[in-house]
């Protein structure tokens, strides 16, 4: 990092420096025998003995070593002890008085002190952001700004980083904002980000996650906080709980429209990019036909499944024809009688992407079994209630993760075209590992209209070249362009971005001190460099808790994340942590027994 030393004109080289050491110099044994004067002074009002006045007698007493005479009656090894206690004391006051003030001098160049002076940020703070509140939440319109709480308002971001380490104004994202944040592996974007918008939400939430950690932290202290009720999607046994609903992607699906969606989350799983761009769109077309068909005749994906294996069955066209989707069936007739190798590509892909409904304990939360409830996402999306939907990375489930989202928030949507424009209170959506377990295919597009909808999504992604991957490069410049609330966090090693970031963060001027020795004398000069405020060395070394925030309309700030295990919730927190994961360790037990497998260690 370049730090500039800044233009402090030296002491010595100054006019000042020398009336300054005479003055140091003429007070420094006046002071120094007072704070001694007051040592004896404490000891004799403690012990009841006496001391003389301070003076000149005190002081020639004192050199001459006449301590019967300076505090009689008074021990002189308690004197030098008060003497120490005194100084030690003194001397932790002054340094904390010169660290308060210098705190508020920070050196010349100092990207945090040239981030904090930001004027702007006002618009995230919390008057302005209940202000926003109040008039985007129709149940808050009769509420005073200060009874709101900050749960009530919006999303805690962070604390505006000032100079000296210290943590300014708490920073929002509002009601209508949508949020994308970047963090490397353990850098804080379950701890930071999914816990405490989830926990924080006032009303319905989705939340992804590739581990049992989110769940485990707070499906039971925020189920007791709303009194919301908890979904767990884990068809996958991340946490080894029983299964107690089901899904019906099925349900409802009488367009093509919606069924080509539906179809997408699936081809976009698909990891071969080779094979998705071949084959992907017809498998899109092909899984879109038959989605349809099991739809409209009241099947389930479970013949979905068998129709993909069996190429040549004409079932599917004639159940579209039924139903009247006669351009649908002639398309399918069209793909089952083309050529043997571009029929066996199209299926092959279709397969592929939707191996999913080749697995019996994915399939049995999709398909009806065993009476258990059906999940309705028009009754969530006006609940409290929250939808914990876990797999493990890049799993054969993470499309029907991605259509279950998209599902409920489309749902959400209609609800809030129903209430008059927004969803009161909001729907968050806090998509940690998006990248890696929710495709959601449109999601860029998403991203500029769900804000205005009260539909507030939270897209977590370890990289923006991890995005990349997902939504391709255009589709990745939307979603960034779109988001009102970027967080750059620690371990971003993408020398695009941090570089882009360095553009964007902006230069300052930095003034620049050099000194030059000739013939003997020494000149100063004070120059101005112009620099930018944080390189991208910088940007790249963030250290973890602390983000770069970037709001529409306002320049970039440095933030302290805050996360929750330094929150109000902390005790909570972790008491559910502890009886989460003695419940999945006695679950996982249960599963291992079952399955005639040897328990786990
Ligand atoms: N209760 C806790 N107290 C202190 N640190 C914690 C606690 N829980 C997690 N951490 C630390 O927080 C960091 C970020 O964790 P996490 O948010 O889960 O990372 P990720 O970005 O992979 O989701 C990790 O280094 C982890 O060790
Ligand atoms: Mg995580």
């Amino acid at each position: 990092m370049t730090r500039a030393l800044g233009p402090r004109a030296s002491l010595w080289h100054s006019n000042a420096g020398g009336g300054w050491l005479v003055l140091v110099a003429c007070w420094a044994p006046i002071v120094g025998l007072w704070i001694v004067w007051l040592a004896a002074k404490l000891c004799a009002f403690a012990t009841g003995g006496v001391v003389m006045s301070f003076g000149a007698d005190f002081a020639i007493a004192l050199a001459r070593g006449q301590t019967n005479v300076t505090w009689p009656g008074t021990s002189t090894p308690l004197v030098l002890l008060t003497l120490v206690l005194l100084i030690t004391a003194l001397a932790m006051g002054v340094w904390r008085v010169w660290r308060r003030i210098a705190e508020r001098f920070p050196q010349p160049g100092d990207p945090v002190a040239a981030l904090a002076d930001n004027p702007g940020l006002a618009v995230l703070g919390p008057d302005a952001t209940a202000d926003k509140a109040i008039a985007l939440r129709r149940s808050l319109t009769k509420a005073a700004r200060e009874r709101l709480m900050p749960d009530d308002i919006g999303l805690v971001l962070g604390n505006a980083l000032l100079p000296g380490d210290r943590s300014g104004p708490t920073l929002f994202a509002s009601f209508e904002d949508t949020v994308v944040a970047f963090m490397a592996p353990r850098s804080g974007k379950t701890t930071t980000q999914s816990v405490p918008h989830v926990l924080s939400a006032p009303g319905p939430v989705i939340a992804t996650s590739n581990k049992a950690d989110l769940w485990s932290a707070i499906a039971t202290v925020r189920a007791e906080r709303t009194g919301g009720k908890i979904w767990l999607f884990d068809p996958q046994h991340v946490t080894y709980q029983p299964q107690a609903w089901w899904w019906n992607p099925l349900a409802g699906l009488s367009t093509v429209e919606d069924a080509h969606r539906l179809a997408g989350h699936f081809v976009l799983t698909v990891d071969d990019g080779q094979k998705k761009d071949l084959w992907g769109p017809a498998a899109q077309d092909l899984l879109c036909a038959l989605f349809l068909a099991a739809a409209n005749s009241g099947r389930s994906l479970h013949h979905v499944a068998q129709w993909l294996d069996e190429p040549a069955v004409p079932t599917p066209i004639e159940l579209l024809q039924e139903a009247g989707f006669q351009l649908m069936a002639s398309s399918l007739k069209g793909t089952q009688n083309g050529a043997v190798e571009t029929r066996d590509g199209i299926y092959q892909t279709a397969r592929t992407a939707a191996k999913a409904l080749r697995d019996q304990e994915i399939l049995a939360w999709v398909t009806p079994d065993r009476g258990l409830p059906v999940f309705d996402p028009d009754a969530f999306a006006t609940s409290c209630d929250t939808l914990y939907l876990l797999s493990k990375s890049l799993s054969a489930a993470a499309p029907l993760i991605a259509a279950l989202t998209d599902t409920t928030m489309r749902a959400a949507e209609r609800r809030a075209e129903q209430a008059g424009g927004r969803l009161d209170p909001p729907l968050i959506v806090a998509l940690d590992e998006a990248a890696n377990i929710c495709r959601i295919a449109d999601l860029p597009q998403l991203y500029s209209h769900l804000g205005s909808r009260g539909i507030i999504p939270v897209t977590i992604l370890q990289s923006y070249e991890q995005g990349v991957t997902v939504w391709g490069e255009p589709g990745m410049a939307a979603l960034w362009g779109a988001a009102t609330r970027k967080v750059i966090g620690a371990g971003i090693d993408s020398p695009r971005l941090v570089r882009d970031l360095a553009t964007l963060i902006g230069q300052h001027d930095v003034p620049i001190r050099s000194i030059t020795y000739t013939d003997g004398r020494t000149s100063e000069q004070i120059s101005l460099r112009r620099q930018e405020i944080l390189e991208a060395a910088d940007i790249r070394a963030l250290p973890t808790g602390t983000a770069l925030l970037l709001a529409t309309g306002t320049r970039p700030a440095l933030i302290r994340l805050r996360p929750w295990y330094s929150g109000p919730h902390a005790a909570a927190i972790k008491q559910a942590i502890k009886t989460a994961d003695t419940a999945i360790a006695d679950a996982a037990r249960r599963h291992y027994h079952r399955d005639d497998h040897p328990p786990m260690p």
